[in-house]
């Protein structure tokens, strides 16, 4: 079964975890990046990806190194933005035909995670979604416990997946 972890990440708590995960259960990584990347050192930050999110942008990806219908399991990552997911994944899945799948997904956020994993389970109803979880900013509260909780998350996916 090929495996692949798909992930955005602006500061670097998705990154942290999709790594983790695809560490532990041998997947390739596909990190997407915009053309045009938020400042993250910006005040300003929360208002241009909020907007982006809000308005369902889909700004310009920079071009992918892994085709997602070469995989058989497939696992989302983004951060929170404005209780969604980010605009980066959703320029993504508006460009790649993601169905008859098997899927997971997983968001990092701030403490309100608002309808995020709602919405991705909308966006992926064509697949067979297996799981979904949430990291509340893993890189500052407690990155061990959360690479710990991630890393056993998706041990569970891929016995799913086997099934
Ligand atoms: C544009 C923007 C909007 C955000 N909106 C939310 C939000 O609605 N709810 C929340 O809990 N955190 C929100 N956050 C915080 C991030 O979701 C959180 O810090 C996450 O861990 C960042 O992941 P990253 O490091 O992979 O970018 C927002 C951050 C940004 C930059």
């Amino acid at each position: 079964m090929k495996k692949l972890v798909v992930f955005y990440s602006l500061e670097g708590n998705t990154k942290y975890i999709a790594q983790a995960i695809a560490e532990e259960i041998a997947a390739d990584l596909l990190e997407l990046k915009a053309v045009k990347e938020i400042n993250k050192k910006s005040l300003f930050r929360f208002l241009h990806g909020g907007k982006q999110a809000i308005r369902k942008e889909q700004p310009e990806l920079l071009p992918l190194d892994k085709d997602p219908q070469d995989y058989d399991l497939i696992i989302l990552g983004t951060p929170v933005w404005a209780w969604t997911y980010s605009a980066p994944l959703h320029t993504f899945l508006c460009q790649n035909k993601i169905e008859n799948k098997k899927i997971a997904f997983f968001c990092c956020h701030g403490g309100d995670k608002g309808k995020t994993l709602q919405h991705l389970e909308n966006i992926l109803k064509d697949n067979k979604i297996l799981g979904k979880s949430d990291y509340f900013n893993p890189l500052k509260k407690d990155p061990e416990q959360n690479r710990k909780k991630a890393v056993e998350w998706a041990k569970g996916i891929t016995i799913s997946a086997q099934n």
